[in-house]
């Protein structure tokens, strides 16, 4: 279901304040049905706010929002009708059989004939031979594929993941992507994710708003982003003080910033530059050294003047890590 412009989501001024801080700050974007949609940014940066106030979860400070068709503020419970929410936090009862998830699942939102869609997804997500088996003993990659089953028993046409994939290795990560895809695509549901894994959201997404502080910084779909930038950053740390002049002096360095106790260049070409920065510096004064060729990573250096990782506040591993110890006390 969307608009009749055919857009999932649409947010006009979005904006929320917790106090004096302002998590959300007068954001606009349209998510086309049928698309995925990134918010990438750093910890902080307001990403789990926006679902929050999306989903009806909380409540906006100013602007309007439609989401599938419904205003958020006017119209929340066919608004909650239509979407599903994929949180970071685990939402799965380890103590229940997949398939007694899927009927708490059905239970908590009073689904009248579930059966035939849960059988449906447990197929697509290959845990059929698995329904009788206790959750908890499910691998991650299990889990996931059942928690993204749960948020897609009621058939949303929307599904709002936050950070699908934190926390996990290499191998589940992949493997969701493709998940996260394939239900995009032979399900038919608009995907609005979150994510501060540049590759994730350069990989998985049509088009990626890149927010920090509460608000957007750039949007455009993966390519577009990346057109933009057309420079090479390189990170360097250094073992001795350098000058900030004897950096700018470099042929080919067209920017200094300088981030804690490394240095970011913003550079015509790697390159070109690199044997002129090595002479200038002698060798051994450099600790570290890194090239950002054009990624959605150079983006955001080249707006923020910051790494993503280096941009965020708290800390959401030991989130999860807290997640899994009450998991762990109640075994
Ligand atoms: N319930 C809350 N009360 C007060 N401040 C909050 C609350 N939730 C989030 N914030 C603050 O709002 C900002 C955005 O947080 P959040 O949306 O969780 O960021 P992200 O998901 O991008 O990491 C942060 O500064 C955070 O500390
Ligand atoms: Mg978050």
């Amino acid at each position: 279901m969307s608009d009749e412009n055919g857009d999932a989501i649409v947010a006009k001024g979005l904006t929320k304040r917790y106090g004096a801080i302002t998590a959300v700050d007068h954001v606009n974007f349209r998510v086309p049905s049928g698309s995925v949609f990134g918010l990438l940014g750093p910890n902080g940066a307001g990403k789990t706010t926006i679902i929050k106030v999306l989903t009806g979860l909380s409540d906006m400070t100013e602007g309007k929002a439609r989401v599938a068709g419904y205003d958020v503020r006017k119209e929340p419970m066919h608004v909650k009708e239509r979407i599903g929410w994929v949180a970071a936090e685990v939402i799965l009862d380890d103590d229940l059989s997949g398939w007694e998830n899927l009927w708490l699942q059905a239970k908590l939102q009073r689904l009248s004939g579930w059966t035939a869609r849960a059988e449906q997804l447990l197929e697509y997500f290959e845990l059929s031979d698995r329904r009788k088996d206790k959750v908890g003993k499910y691998s991650t990659g299990m889990r996931k594929k059942m928690e993204i089953a749960l948020a897609l028993l009621h058939q949303p046409s929307i599904i709002f993941m936050d950070e699908p994939t934190i926390g996990l290795d290499p191998n589940v990560r992949r493997m969701l992507w493709k998940l996260i895809t394939g239900v995009n695509r032979e399900f038919g549901v608009t995907v609005l994710l979150t994510s501060h894994y540049i590759e994730e959201a350069d990989s998985l997404c049509d088009r990626v708003a890149i927010i920090d502080h509460g608000k957007f910084v750039a949007t455009g779909t993966p390519s577009e982003l990346k057109s933009r930038v057309r420079a090479d950053f390189i990170e360097l740390e250094t073992k001795d003080e350098v000058s900030e002049e004897r950096l700018r002096a470099v042929p080919g360095v067209s920017e200094v910033r300088s981030q804690g106790k490394a240095w970011i260049l913003k550079v015509s070409s790697a390159e070109d530059v690199l044997p002129g920065l090595f002479a200038a510096l002698k060798g051994d004064v450099i600790r570290r050294i890194n090239v950002e060729k054009p990624s959605l990573e150079s983006v955001f250096i080249d707006i923020t003047g910051k790494r993503m990782d280096q941009a965020g506040g708290g800390d959401v591993q030991d989130f999860r890590k807290f997640y899994m110890q009450v998991r762990r006390a109640r075994q």
